[in-house]
């Protein structure tokens, strides 16, 4: 998109045609952030970029930019392998369709049927995925979805286009999903909501591909209980016809959008896999000032009305977000693969093996008009019996602590912080044939958040942690800790306001941290951090040019042997390093 404000429209929908409707979202904020301390700082002109201002940034742009040729957008990510000895790909192209007018209306939908060189669920040793797309003119950042059978499969934001256009692609890892993969007689739904006008004209051209690897027969090697696939997904989202996505839409704080499902009376292990993604109003919910509900979100969910999970999301900015030309080439965390969340309900298993419906609902603390949520119910079925009994043990899920301290410094100047913590836990019993096992899921979560604007109005500074400590404990081969840790800082700034010559400048720095260990699954450990900024020069209230960096690190390492580094820097549209190691002993070079 093509506004230097904060607004993106990744998700807009129904009334939203104009792209003047998309009230610039930055001046929005200081207005009501400075509104507060009884001021204002700038004026809409330098906040947003029209198609003409991009158009000046593209034409300012190095003669072998401007070739007709595609750009190729990425975000950045390990590469997939299958395990050694797999045989394979096998590809299969599921969906090729192009997105033109399609904001509300139902999602586009095919046959979906098992591939035939898929026989069972149990050969498969990789799955995956791969989203690829191009689109040139002008457009928006659009959200899109895939769901097969109402699982969703895939979340994504599209990159937003250049004149000669662009194009990218994203392989995920979708072996969870085997079961799924197997199932004949199924319907695969992608939604992506896109308009076209006379100015926004960009239609995105889709290519939807499963590739599959499978065990060599000979040496089939099991794989092993802490990471098998669930043998059934439940799909916990709305099923059509819809005129959106499958997501249910929680459009306040108190909204709870729920559904009801059926367990299986054999299963012996259940994990809930969250989708989430922040829209509108709650797009940026971490520069959110106390009038706008805060900066603190999380999604808590709930069984038969009762918390017993909760997801601290990482924040995903879209291509068109803080300033677009940030995340080009190079895009944001999570933007075109989003993550998703699991919440363990295996101590809760004893209240849902009775072959009664039981509700999974969702609800966002805090939450302004929308988030899109939905998630896919996995469950493990005990191949040796037909049925499985637990008990619930103990569930604590107390109050959220926390809250928003505002002072302000001067007239114009101040500062929010915000904290936010919570602790979680469930404890239960299954017994099956693998014996009785008892699993305790505890969750320790943790958000600080400061948001100052200082320099008499001029400046604003956001800086955000979530910590996130998950256990999955007892003698399930399952058992494992996982910790998140988000941390995000953003400046927006300039100099020059009120004169002929002004510098508009933003710059971000975020990072998705994980480490995992499992007494089975092994240890791994994955940093991936971007430092960026872009400045926009203005001369008479007009774009005159503009320069933008993006370097980021991602790291990760596991027990197992797998590696890989890489550290990339890019400029304006140039990648200018990129370096990555795969095995990391030994060294490749781009
Ligand atoms: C989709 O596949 C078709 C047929 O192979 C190809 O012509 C087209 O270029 C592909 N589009 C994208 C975006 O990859
Ligand atoms: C597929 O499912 C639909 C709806 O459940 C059903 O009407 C149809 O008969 C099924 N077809 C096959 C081949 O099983
Ligand atoms: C919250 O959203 C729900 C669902 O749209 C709506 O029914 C309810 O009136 C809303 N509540 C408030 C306080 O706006
Ligand atoms: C959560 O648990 C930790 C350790 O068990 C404790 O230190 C912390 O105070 C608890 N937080 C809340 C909000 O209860
Ligand atoms: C399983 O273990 C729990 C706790 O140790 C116990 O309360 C329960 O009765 C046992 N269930 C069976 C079926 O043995
Ligand atoms: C601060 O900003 C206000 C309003 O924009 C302006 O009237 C005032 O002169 C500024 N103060 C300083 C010290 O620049
Ligand atoms: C953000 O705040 C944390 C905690 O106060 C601090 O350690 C960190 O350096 C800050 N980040 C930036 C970029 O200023
Ligand atoms: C704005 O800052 C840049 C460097 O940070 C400087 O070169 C420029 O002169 C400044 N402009 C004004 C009007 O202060
Ligand atoms: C990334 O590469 C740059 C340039 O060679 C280097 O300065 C930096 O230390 C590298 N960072 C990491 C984490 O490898």
């Amino acid at each position: 998109m093509f506004t230097l404000n904060s607004q993106s429209s990744v998700g807009h929908n129904r009334a939203r045609t104009m792209p003047t409707s998309s009230a610039p979202r930055l001046l929005f904020l200081c207005f009501t952030l400075l509104s507060h301390f009884h001021s204002s700082v700038a004026t809409p002109r330098h906040l947003r970029l029209s198609v003409q201002d991009i158009a000046t940034v593209e034409a300012a742009q190095p003669a072998r930019h401007r070739a007709k040729a595609k750009t190729t957008f990425f975000e950045v990510d390990r590469p997939l392998h299958p395990p050694r000895g797999s045989s394979g790909p096998c590809s299969t192209l599921l969906l090729s369709h192009s997105f033109a007018l399609t904001l509300t209306k139902p999602p586009v939908t095919t046959a979906y049927s098992p591939p035939s060189c898929l026989r069972g669920a149990g050969d498969v040793s990789l799955a995956v995925l791969e989203w690829r797309a191009d689109c040139h003119g002008v457009q928006y950042d659009r959200i899109f979805g895939v769901w097969l059978g109402g699982a969703e499969l895939l979340r994504g934001s599209t990159a937003e286009p250049r004149p000669g256009g662009v194009t990218w692609s994203v392989h995920k890892d979708v072996t969870k999903y085997t079961s799924l993969l197997a199932t004949g007689n199924s319907t695969l739904a992608v939604y992506l909501g896109n308009l076209i006008d006379d100015t926004y004209n960009g239609i995105y051209y889709a290519n939807l591909t499963l590739h599959l690897y499978f065990h060599r027969k000979a040496q089939s090697a099991p794989t092993p209980a802490a990471s098998a696939p669930a043998d059934l997904i439940v799909p916990v989202s709305r099923s059509q016809p819809l005129d959106d996505g499958l997501w249910f839409v929680v459009q306040n704080g108190t909204d709870v959008e729920s559904t009801r499902v059926t367990v299986p009376a054999n299963a012996y292990r259940a994990v809930l896999e969250v989708y989430v993604s922040s829209h509108y109003s709650d797009e940026f919910w971490y520069m959110n000032t106390p009038d706008q509900n805060g900066p603190f979100r999380e999604v808590t969910v709930q069984l038969d009305g009762d918390v017993v999970g909760a997801v601290w999301p990482f924040p995903v900015i879209y291509t068109g977000g803080i300033n677009p030309l940030i995340w080009r080439p190079i895009t944001s965390i999570g933007s075109f693969n989003l993550p998703t969340y699991d919440i363990e309900l295996t101590p809760f298993l004893g209240k849902l093996l009775d072959n009664k419906e039981h509700e999974v609902g969702f609800a966002v603390t805090n939450a302004q008009n929308s988030w899109y949520v939905n998630a896919n119910l996995h469950l493990w079925l005990d191949p040796k019996a037909s049925t499985t009994a637990g008990g619930l043990i103990s569930h604590d899920a107390p109050k959220l602590a926390g809250g928003i301290n505002s002072h302000s410094l001067d007239g114009i100047d101040g500062e929010y912080r915000a904290t936010a913590s919570r602790n979680i836990s469930a404890t239960g019993w299954v017994s099956s044939s693998r014996g009785n096992i008892t699993t305790t899921f505890a969750q320790r979560l943790n958000f600080a958040n400061t948001n100052v604007v200082s320099k008499n109005g001029s400046e604003q500074t956001i800086n955000q942690t979530i910590d996130a400590h998950t256990e999955v404990g007892g003698g399930g081969a399952y058992a494992h800790q996982l910790h998140h840790s988000f941390p995000l800082y953003i400046f927006l700034g300039g100099n020059g306001s009120g004169t002929s010559s002004q510098r508009l400048m933003r710059k971000v720095q975020i990072g998705f941290v994980e480490s995992r260990s499992g007494a089975v699954a092994g240890t791994s450990t994955l940093r991936n951090e971007q430092v960026a900024e872009a400045v926009v020069v203005l001369r008479d209230d007009q774009v005159a040019g503009a320069s933008w960096r993006m370097h980021q690190v991602y790291n990760y390492g596991a027990s197992n042997g797998a590696c890989y580094v890489r550290n990339v820097t890019s400029v304006g549209y140039d990648v200018l390093f990129d370096h990555d190691e795969a095995s990391c002993g030994g060294t490749a070079r781009r």
